[in-house]
Formats: structure tokens, C-alpha cells, sequence
């Protein structure tokens, strides 16, 4: 099928190079010159796992095009996806301004029916508000259809949660729209699993519940860790307890330094927002933002409390700067919490992160040292905290770290080690919801 994609962020680019995949001319659009050259040249502006080969190997069989020129990817594509940024506006709204003008200009090029995809996450409406942009602006005799189509794409599995999703939901009351939809999805749910069809606002509004309730989710099991440690209990036994009823389920239970990343920050605010233009008081959510923002400063109090409050000029490591691993993102990373709270309270901060290093610089500069490698960064370091799990983290070399550190102390914001091993290594290791290893007393 003929296919255009509207944006080439993270979301449409992973859309446009896995629709690619199976075959379908793509052509993916962008405003900005300088990204569309690099991508012609071959040059992936984001670093996401396995989407290199997908990338290479459709430019290479001509599936996968870039350009600037709206007109030529409106012409050319039978279905437009929108994959447009949504960013938070001033009260906690998504801002469509970006969907709105990008489907203005669509509708004055338009000159055969299409089908218009919302893939980008946005407030239950707007498929209504893009329909009617489309309507007043379309030539006489010429219609559309607009689909809310959102994504589920996780950051570091996005290509495989694109080419084998859990499901597609397409939401549309066109049957034209639906049929086109269903054959442009079939190559990826062979498998089995689900296209649930609906209506435009439940598609919408599926998105944002599913993640509002994945960060309740996390955020219900960071209080029980915070709970543990208050009355004696151990998490990780509580989160194998409650997660083999598969009600509850195994994922997503894991307690952190609380939830970041692109999306559910944003996500969760939006359905807040959302609600209260609704007159609806959507109590837990509020409540999981509140409790969210003090998580991500969970590590900073158990480093003032060892510290007696006293960390000024004490130097820290910090393993993990991505908002979570295998990925360069660190919008709303919990890394970026912690650091600005130490660099407050006069101490210094080295850092070391396998791939958000490059974005960390641009934004903090020399206010923090980077290191080459996870060592490094412990030099004479009072303690380490360590923020991302990152697989190369799991299993570090203790006796160099031994050496390395000022003292052998780790906060481990994500609960990487043994609680056992912990104990014989002889370090004081503080993690989340579970035993206090102090070696110290
Ligand atoms: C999320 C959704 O999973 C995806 O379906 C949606 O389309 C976009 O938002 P992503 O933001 O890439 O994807 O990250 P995800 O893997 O869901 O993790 C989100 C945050 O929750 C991270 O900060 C992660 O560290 C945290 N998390 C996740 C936990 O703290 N504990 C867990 O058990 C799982």
C-alpha cells in the first residue's frame, strides 16, 4: 500500500521504517532539511534497537523515502499517518496546534478520498476536531476519513512492539477506513493477536488509560517499597507474591526511582486535564503525579539521611542517565531529578551513562563530569547511585569498584544486586523496598 508519515520523531519514524518492512512505499515527511538530508544519507537521528536494519534495508529496496514536500507524500499515499508532537501545553493539555496546521495543509492538497491516521497521542476529540479542519478545507466533492490509531511503542523494543504488537486499535466508524486499515495491519497480527475495532474517542482515550494505568501500576508498587522498608518487609517478595495472580500480573511491578520518559509524565497529566474539562475529579491520578515527584528524590533522601544532611563538596557517582535502558531519552529521567537536587545541596556529580551521555552534555554542559566507562566515574566517589539498570551494570566487578570508591557505599535506585551478596562483599547498600545491607554498624 501507499503509505505517508507526517513527523519523523520517534513514533513516525519507527512507523514509517516498519511499515516499510512489509512492503509498502513509504514516504516519511519532515520540516526540517537537515534531518531529511541525513536520513537520505542514511543517518538514523534516534537510537532505538534493530531499527538500523530496518532502515538501511528499505532505503536500499526503495520502500522508504524522505522528503520536505508535504505534496508529493499527500499524492502519493492512500493513508496519512500523523505522528505529530503533542507536547504539554501550559495546563497540562496536550497541544494540537502541530496536528491541526499539519491537517490544514493536508486538506488544501488533497484531491481523492484518504485515509488520515492519527497515530499520535491525543485527547479524546481531537479525531473530531482533525475531521472537521479536514471538512471546511477539503475541494468541493472530496471526503476523508479520520482514524485514531494510537501507538503502544515502548522505547528500546519499539520495533519489535511495532512488528508484533500485543494489539492494534483502530478507531474508526468508516467501513472503507476499516477495510483499508485491516489490510495494511494484517502482515502483523498473523500471529493471532488482536485488531480491536471501536469508535474514534474509546480509541483515544484507550491510549491514555492504558498508560495512566501502567504508571499507577508502578507507582502503587514504589509506595509498597517505600512501605516495606518502613515495617520490615522485602518487595521483591511481595511483587513475586502478588504477581503470579494473573489478575495482577508479573510486569510492571518493579519499584524505582519512579516513572519518567516521554510519555506517561505527559500521558497522565493529559487524562487529569482531560477529566476535569469533563467535570470529573480522577482522584488517583492526582495522587500518582504527587507521589511520582517525590519517588524520583527517593535516592537524593537516603543519601541526606546517611549523610546526616551534610553532603556538601562529597563527591557522587551516578550509573544511569536514560530515562530507562536502551535508550538515548532522557525527557523527564529521574537521573536528571537527582543530579539537579545534589548539584543543589553543593555536591559534585560524575556521571556515566552506555548512551544518554551526548544529551545529558547539551543539557547540563560542565556542570557534572562524564566518564568513559562505569569506573571511572567512581573515583574517588563517596558513594554511587545508581539510577538506570542497564544491563552492563548488572554485573560489575566488585573488588574494582572496592578499590575505586572513597567508600564502599551504593544506592541502588533500581535494585540490581543481591541482598545476600551484598552482605559478603561488605559494602552499605541501600536499595528500594528491601533489607539494609550496613556493613557500617
Ligand atoms: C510507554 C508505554 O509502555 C508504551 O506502551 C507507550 O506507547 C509509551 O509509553 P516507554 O515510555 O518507552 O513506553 O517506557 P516503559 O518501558 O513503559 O517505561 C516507562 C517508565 O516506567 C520508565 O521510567 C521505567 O523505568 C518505569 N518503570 C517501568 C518502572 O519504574 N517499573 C516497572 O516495572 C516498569
Amino acid at each position: 500500500m501507499k503509505i505517508a508519515v507526517i513527523g519523523t520523531g520517534y513514533v513516525g519514524l519507527v512507523t514509517g521504517t516498519c511499515l516499510s518492512e512489509t512492503g509498502n512505499s513509504v514516504i516519511c515527511v519532515d520540516i526540517d532539511p537537515d534531518k531529511v538530508q541525513k536520513m537520505k544519507s542514511g543517518i538514523i537521528p534516534i537510537y532505538e534497537p534493530g531499527l538500523d536494519v530496518l532502515f538501511h534495508r528499505n532505503i536500499k529496496q526503495d520502500r522508504l523515502h524522505f522528503t520536505t514536500d508535504l505534496a508529493e507524500a499527500v499524492k502519493h499515499a492512500e493513508i496519512i499517518f500523523l505522528a505529530l508532537p503533542t507536547p504539554p501545553g501550559g495546563d497540562g493539555a496536550a497541544d494540537l496546534s502541530y496536528i491541526l496546521s499539519a491537517s490544514l495543509e493536508i486538506a488544501k492538497l488533497v484531491k481523492e478520498y484518504k485515509v488520515i491516521v492519527n497515530k499520535s497521542t491525543v485527547p479524546v476529540g481531537t479525531a473530531d476536531k482533525v475531521s472537521a479542519v479536514f471538512k471546511e478545507n477539503l475541494a468541493p466533492g472530496i471526503t476523508v476519513d479520520v482514524v485514531s490509531n494510537p501507538e503502544f511503542l515502548r522505547e528500546g523494543v519499539a520495533v519489535e512492539d511495532f512488528m508484533k504488537p500485543d494489539r492494534v486499535v483502530i478507531g474508526t466508524r468508516s467501513e472503507t477506513a476499516k477495510r483499508l486499515m485491516t489490510e495494511l495491519y494484517a502482515p502483523y497480527v498473523r500471529q493471532g493477536n488482536p485488531i480491536i475495532y471501536m469508535d474514534e474517542r474509546s480509541s483515544e482515550l484507550t491510549k491514555y488509560a492504558a498508560n495512566s494505568f501502567l504508571a499507577t501500576k508502578i507507582t502503587f508498587m514504589n509506595e509498597i517499597a517505600n512501605l516495606c522498608e518502613l515495617v520490615g518487609a522485602d518487595v521483591d517478595a511481595v511483587r513475586r507474591g502478588i504477581g503470579s495472580d494473573d489478575r495482577i500480573g508479573r510486569r510492571f511491578l518493579f519499584p524505582g526511582v519512579g516513572y519518567g520518559g516521554s510519555c506517561f509524565p505527559k500521558d497522565v497529566q493529559a487524562l487529569v486535564k482531560s477529566a476535569s474539562d469533563a467535570a470529573y475529579d480522577f482522584k488517583i491520578l492526582k495522587s500518582v503525579i504527587s507521589v511520582n515527584e517525590k519517588q524520583k528524590v527517593v535516592l537524593v533522601n537516603k543519601v541526606k539521611k546517611y549523610f546526616n544532611g551534610n553532603i556538601k563538596d562529597k563527591s557522587f557517582a551516578i550509573w544511569g542517565l536514560a530515562f530507562k535502558p536502551e535508550t538515548d531519552d532522557i525527557r523527564e529521567a529521574p537521573s536528571l531529578y537527582i543530579i539537579n537536587e545534589l548539584l543543589e545541596l553543593g555536591a559534585k556529580v560524575s556521571v556515566y551513562d552506555p548512551e544518554a551521555m551526548g544529551n545529558v552534555k547539551a543539557l547540563l554542559g560542565d556542570r557534572i563530569d562524564y566518564s568513559i566507562d562505569p569506573y571511572e566515574a567512581l573515583n574517588g566517589a563517596d558513594a554511587l547511585l545508581i539510577v538506570t539498570e542497564w544491563s552492563a551494570f548488572r554485573n560489575p566487578d566488585f573488588e574494582k569498584m572496592k578499590a575505586l570508591l572513597k567508600a564502599n557505599v551504593i544506592f541502588d535506585g533500581r535494585n540490581l544486586f543481591d541482598i545476600e551478596k551484598m552482605t559478603d562483599l561488605g559494602f552499605y547498600y541501600n536499595s528500594i523496598g528491601r533489607k539494609l545491607v550496613n556493613n557500617e554498624s
